[in-house]
């Protein structure tokens, strides 16, 4: 399957993504965890990438969509994938479709993880990740750590991650509603869009998903 997931920051992509990738054996395709590991290894793409995350603004498309191309085109991708953080703006959504259509390939289904705001708030001030791996995801309250500070999966340190500050939050959320919003609408055209409620234990969440998505 080629999925492509979507939902304001905090709505528990990431974290939806892990338990998908591995029920429909695909792999879990970030771009944000791809700037993330970018950064992290002092890449020429993670300097660039840097500036512009810090401050809640999408990274520049040119970069972005070779990234996203050159991950889909490794041989894990070939038979599917789960698209996460990608496309975020209607012309990387087109620049996909492209590249879909190059490898006479299609989506299946995009799924629209809904929210509401001030829920997004609370998962953001207290999500901690690991610096060690980005899908290890933890949350001060929803998902504490045994011990804290410490990665449960790794003992890998947790750290608050620099663009969850409230101010890049509330810059984040605008950049969500004015570019990526956009992309639902782009995609109902094509009648690709699947949309459930993020709210509620996250088990939940991936059996709503998981269904949602056996229809598609
Ligand atoms: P990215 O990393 O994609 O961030 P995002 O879209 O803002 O999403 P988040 O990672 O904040 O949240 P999530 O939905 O994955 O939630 P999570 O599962 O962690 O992008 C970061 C930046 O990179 C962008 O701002 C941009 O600058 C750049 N970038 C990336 N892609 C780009 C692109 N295509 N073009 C240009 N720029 C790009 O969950 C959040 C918290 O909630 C966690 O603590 C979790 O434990 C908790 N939680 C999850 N589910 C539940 C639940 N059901 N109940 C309770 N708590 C829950
Ligand atoms: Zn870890």
């Amino acid at each position: 399957m080629r999925i492509v997931l979507v939902g304001p920051p905090g709505a528990g992509k990431g974290t939806q993504a892990a338990f998908l990738a591995k029920n429909l054996s695909i792999p879990h395709i970030s771009t944000g965890d791809l700037f993330r590991a970018n950064i992290s290894q002092k890449t020429e793409l993670g300097k660039l990438a840097k500036s512009y995350i810090d401050a809640g603004n999408l990274v520049p498309d040119e970069v972005t969509i070779a990234m996203a191309k050159d991950r889909m085109e490794q041989p894990d991708a070939e038979n599917g994938f789960l698209l996460d953080g990608f496309p975020r703006n209607v012309s990387q959504a087109e620049a996909l479709d492209e590249l879909l259509e190059t490898e006479t390939m299609q989506l299946d289904a995009v799924l629209d993880l809904e929210v509401p705001e001030d829920e997004v708030v609370k998962r953001i001030a207290g999500r901690r990740v690991c610096r060690n791996e980005s899908a290890h995801v933890f949350h001060v309250t929803y998902k504490p750590p045994a011990k804290e500070g410490v990665c449960d999966i790794c003992g890998g340190e947790l750290y608050q991650r620099g663009d969850d500050s409230e101010e890049t939050v509330r810059k984040r959320l605008e950049v969500y509603h004015t570019q990526t919003e956009p992309i639902i609408d782009y995609y109902k055209a094509q009648g690709l869009v699947v949309t459930i409620s993020a709210l509620g234990k996250v088990d939940d969440v991936t059996t709503r998903a998981m269904s949602a998505l056996s229809g598609s």
